[in-house]
């Protein structure tokens, strides 16, 4: 049972890569808030995977909201992994994940991250094709590597992503993200066709269509930038510092 977060597909393939290999379902978690879907049981043999982005080198707000809200029983013979997806370093995000957890009574045996495209176009413009296309292959071998690990067991922390300061990184950082993450200066170019995708892809419903538009009618969202990158036609942008920024969608996650 894997619960992934994802705005541009790279926690997404990397859920359901690792989904497929050890025969484990793929969730998306952003669901199981909005059913209200929070009681699970990992049975005997079988694993419960965490797999999400890393934002200001902390957890993106769903998914602390997912961990915090969950009631998770373990039975005899289950594994727990977690897995952050990042542009190049991860900060404390995994241990954040893991003490939410060991709250919870549930240990972690598994630690890792991966290196994909970054898709945070609200500072930087998108790499590439060159260097996504190497990162993308290199995630591969990763996703493999992982694999392995969890199918021989062998427990451990395997994130060595973590950056200088990891833990002051996460604090300072973590704590400008949760106070920031606002809407206001999203808006739609004419080029909008109406097809509702980016209200339908909005994790957290801050997006509805007014007159065949979208309009932001929350303050504050998770800053996923689903709604930037999958536009079919680029017509979401974020002040005016997007405009001349490319968009990206993880080619292999099937979005
Ligand atoms: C709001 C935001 C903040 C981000 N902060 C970081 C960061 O602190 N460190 C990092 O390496 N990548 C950062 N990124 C890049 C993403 O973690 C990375 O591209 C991730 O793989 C995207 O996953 P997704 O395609 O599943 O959404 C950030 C992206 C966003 C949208
Ligand atoms: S996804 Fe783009 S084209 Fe579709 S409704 Fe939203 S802004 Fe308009
Ligand atoms: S409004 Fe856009 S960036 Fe914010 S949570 Fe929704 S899809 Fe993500």
């Amino acid at each position: 049972m894997i619960f992934y977060f994802t705005g541009t597909g790279n926690s997404l393939y990397a859920a359901k890569t690792i989904g497929e290999a050890l025969g484990e379902e793929v969730h998306n978690l952003a669901d199981n808030i909005k059913n209200n879907n929070t009681k699970l049981t990992v049975g005997d043999g079988e694993i419960l995977g965490l797999v999400f982005p890393v934002y200001y080198y902390s957890l993106p707000t769903v998914v602390e909201e997912f961990l915090e809200k969950v009631e998770i029983t373990m039975k005899k013979g289950s594994r727990c992994f977690i897995l952050a997806t990042c542009g190049a370093t991860t900060g404390d995000s995994t241990k954040n994940a893991k003490d939410i957890l060991i709250k919870k009574g549930i240990q972690t045996d598994y630690l890792f991250s991966v290196e994909m495209p970054d898709n945070y176009v609200l500072l930087y413009d998108v790499q590439d094709k060159e260097k996504q296309d190497k990162m993308l292959t290199s995630s591969k071998d990763s996703l493999k590597k992982i694999v392995e690990l969890i199918k021989e067991d062998n427990k451990g922390d395997y994130n060595k992503i973590k950056g200088p300061m990891p833990g002051v990184m996460t604090l300072l950082a973590g704590a400008i993200y949760r106070r920031g993450r606002k809407t206001s200066k999203f808006h739609v170019t004419d080029n909008c066709i109406s097809c509702n995708l980016c209200q339908e892809i909005c994790p957290v419903g801050a997006i509805e269509m007014k007159k065949g538009k979208p309009v932001w009618i929350k303050d504050q969202c998770v800053h996923c930038l689903a709604c930037i990158h999958r536009c079919p036609v680029g017509a979401i942008q974020y002040g005016k510092r997007t405009e001349s920024r490319g968009r990206y969608i993880n080619p292999l996650s099937g979005l």
